[in-house]
């Protein structure tokens, strides 16, 4: 170990700071002349003298079989309970209750990859049919009841909304397992939540290519198996109904076809029961920065009001909206903003299979322009994929969106006003939404029609949500301290996480030890919610959002945030995306190594190697100078389009790489070996 010859005189969170403010944007009036939300009064009304009764308005937007006694239960911290006596049904709420007034308009428009295949619409009415009769399935054929798990490992097709619906409708626990990851992530997912049943389809297309997909259920069952937890069923649903697409064999007695046993449920119809508000209607697993994936468990009542009432009025979805959201289902945006909030608002919600630059980075626009998409809802990273293509193509194509979202990462501000003047066409208001799996929804961003906007920072906290920066003392950071510290909440929200499945310590250790200020204390103000991340809170009350506490370099006892060093690559014109790894140094500890992947059209040269190291410089100061800059012909990304910085960290510092079969693209990791190792 290098002896470290720098005081390190800087606590955790008094963290070195650079950016620079950005000038901000103001929403369209053509926007806010139609905004679901454009009374100011929403702040007092969301104002702490009103918590929690406040909610009361999210939840007011569903339909309840019975209505709730109490808001908030606080009498066993920090496991709230919301909405407390009430009962309601998700899948109720999402499809039945919009029949009589649209049974006939489109709740799904389901685009396939290939693009001849033309795009299949269904509408409510059809949504109904097609979630009973499979209920029906689930209920009689595989005996599955309230409180029972199931597994999930569905691509983006429609059968994935009717699945989670379906169970739903029955209170049958989903777990959906990113269809990218491996058989055995899946089956690790199915032995630890106990799934009864596994659910999967033979294939879907991705890329260009029809992947055989069933043969990681294969891979799932013999993991469960060897976790002594194996599924009862496996049951597939064909890409293609009537027809199997995998090469992979059926297992007799065990896997199911769904599409063959489906017509002896036609015209089947199953009761929603009737779930308390606080029970839990879906899992979905998460990593964090160490030991094995968390369960997060979302409850019904509370988390539902919560996604609904944020689509309402931070999507600003209304019923003839037509929006889309670009995010897998298999992560909680999906569940959140493509499902579970745009269903219950009775808007159409587009589910697109494959890759958003599938045949070409047009894509995109040509599905906007088909399908009238008027909010469009993605990913820095996917963003940064379709700038890298270039200025020229959003222009050709004749959509117009409102309103756009950006989620997930950090946004560079280079990024977003390309984002804005680009694919906006500099009309559509942009949010950029911060919030995690376990927090269900949003919990900063502006309100679209009330907020300026301001590129890089989410925003403050929504109505009803009160952050709050910690430094590692637990001192709070006042608005525009100048300083980074680790970004809490301070009160319960409808939206927030029951538990960790078959692990509740674990929730209270990793999200409220942290600041908790008395563990005897049942009042809400003793226990501020530990999100993880790194922030700053400007002097206008915006918080930017610097990523997970553990994405942060320490170089010479300045913390730097990785997308920090990121943003500042990518004002250099030629650069279109931009990763940093920490290597140790003798002296600094710490010092940061840069990987570029440049825009078509330009060259690798030392000079343009010298020219970007001069901007991080140029843009946070000495400090930052990467010990080098790799140009490299693309980034090593997973399937969900995440740039794996491990890969590249492993790489810089001659490690093991570990696992790269889950990359979306293995090969480019030797080319990068080459380059750096020579
Ligand atoms: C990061 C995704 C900056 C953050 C919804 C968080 C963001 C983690 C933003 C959660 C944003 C999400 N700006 N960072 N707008 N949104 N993050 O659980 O580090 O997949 O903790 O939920 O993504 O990722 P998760």
């Amino acid at each position: 170990m290098a002896k470290k010859t720098v005081p390190n005189d800087s606590t955790e969170a008094s963290l070195a700071v650079h950016w620079k403010e950005e000038e901000v944007y103001a929403p369209a009036t053509s926007f806010i002349a139609q905004a679901n939300l454009a009374d100011p009064g929403v702040f007092d009304r969301f104002s702490e003298k009103n918590f929690p009764e406040c909610y009361k308005e999210y939840a007011d937007l569903l339909t309840w079989y019975k209505y709730w006694e109490k808001t908030l239960d606080t009498s066993n911290p920090p496991f709230w309970k919301w909405f407390v006596g009430g009962e309601l049904n998700a899948c109720y709420n999402c499809v039945d209750r919009h029949l009589a007034q649209n049974r006939n308009k489109a709740a799904l428009h389901f685009v396939p990859e290939p693009e001849q295949e033309g795009i299949q619409h269904i509408t409510y009415q059809e949504l109904w049919v097609r979630v009973n009769e499979f209920a029906a399935l689930l209920q009689d054929f595989c005996g599955l009841k309230r409180g029972d798990r199931v597994t999930l490992h569905l691509p983006m097709t429609a059968e994935l909304p009717i699945t989670m619906l379906a169970c739903a409708r029955l209170g049958v626990i989903h777990s959906q397992v990113f269809s990218g990851f491996s058989g055995q992530a899946c089956g690790e997912r199915v032995a630890d939540s106990t799934s009864r049943v596994l659910i999967t389809m033979d294939a879907y297309y991705r890329g260009g290519t029809l992947l055989d997909h069933k043969k990681g259920a294969d891979l799932a069952y013999e993991k469960a198996q060897e976790l002594k937890a194996p599924p009862e069923k496996v049951l597939v649903w064909q890409r293609y109904p009537g027809k199997y697409s995998s090469p992979t064999p059926m297992v007799k007695g065990r896997d199911v076809a769904v599409n063959e046993i489906l017509p002896k449920y036609r015209g089947h119809r199953v009761e929603p029961e009737r779930m308390k508000s606080t029970d839990t209607l879906f899992l979905m697993y998460t990593s964090g920065s160490t030991g094995k994936p968390k369960a997060i468990q979302h409850g019904t009542g509370g988390y539902l009001a919560y996604v609904t009432g944020t689509s309402k009025y931070i999507q600003d979805i209304h019923p003839e909206d037509v929006y889309w959201c670009m995010a897998d289902i298999g992560w909680i945006t999906g569940h959140s903003y493509i499902v579970y909030g745009p269903l219950a608002l009775c808007a159409s919600s587009v589910i697109y299979e494959g890759v958003p630059t599938y045949p070409d980075a047009g894509r995109p626009w040509r599905i906007a322009e088909e399908l009238g998409v008027n909010i469009f809802h993605t990913s820095p990273t996917a963003i940064r994929a379709l700038r890298r293509a270039g200025d020229d193509i959003p222009k050709k194509y004749n959509y117009h969106f409102k309103h756009m979202t950006t989620v997930g990462e950090p946004i560079e501000p280079e990024v977003w006003r390309w984002f804005h003047r680009v694919v906006g066409k500099g009309e559509a208001v942009v949010v950029d939404t911060w919030w995690q799996t376990e927090t269900g929804g949003f919990l900063c961003s502006t309100v679209p029609a009330l907020m300026s906007m301001k590129p890089g920072s989410a925003g403050p906290g929504l109505p009803g949500i009160y952050p709050v920066v910690y430094d590692d003392e637990g001192i709070e950071l006042p608005a525009g301290a100048g300083k980074a510290g680790n970004i809490c909440i301070r009160n319960p929200w409808p939206g927030l996480m029951q538990s960790i499945w078959g692990d509740p310590d674990r929730m209270v250790s990793t999200y409220f030890q942290r600041y908790c200020k008395n563990k005897n204390s049942k009042d809400w103000r003793d226990w501020p919610y530990f999100a993880g991340d790194g922030a700053v809170f400007a002097q206008d009350g915006y918080f930017r959002i610097l990523g997970r506490i553990d994405d942060v370099i320490n170089v010479a006892g300045h913390r730097l945030g990785t997308k920090e060093l990121e943003s500042a690559a990518l004002t250099v014109e030629e650069v279109a995306e931009a990763a940093v790894v920490p290597v140790p140094d003798e002296v600094k500890g710490r010092v940061p190594e840069l990987y570029v992947a440049l825009k078509p059209g330009h060259k690798a040269s030392p000079a343009l190697a010298e020219k970007i190291s001069k901007a991080l410089v140029a843009h946070i100061g000495p400090i930052a100078k990467p010990k080098h800059v790799w140009i490299v012909p693309d980034m090593p990304k997973t399937r969900s389009g995440k740039i794996m910085r491990r890969v590249l960290a492993a790489i810089s510092t001659g490690g093991i790489t570990g696992d790269i079969t889950t990359l979306a693209n293995p090969d480019v990791v030797e080319l990068i070996r080459k380059t750096v190792q020579g």
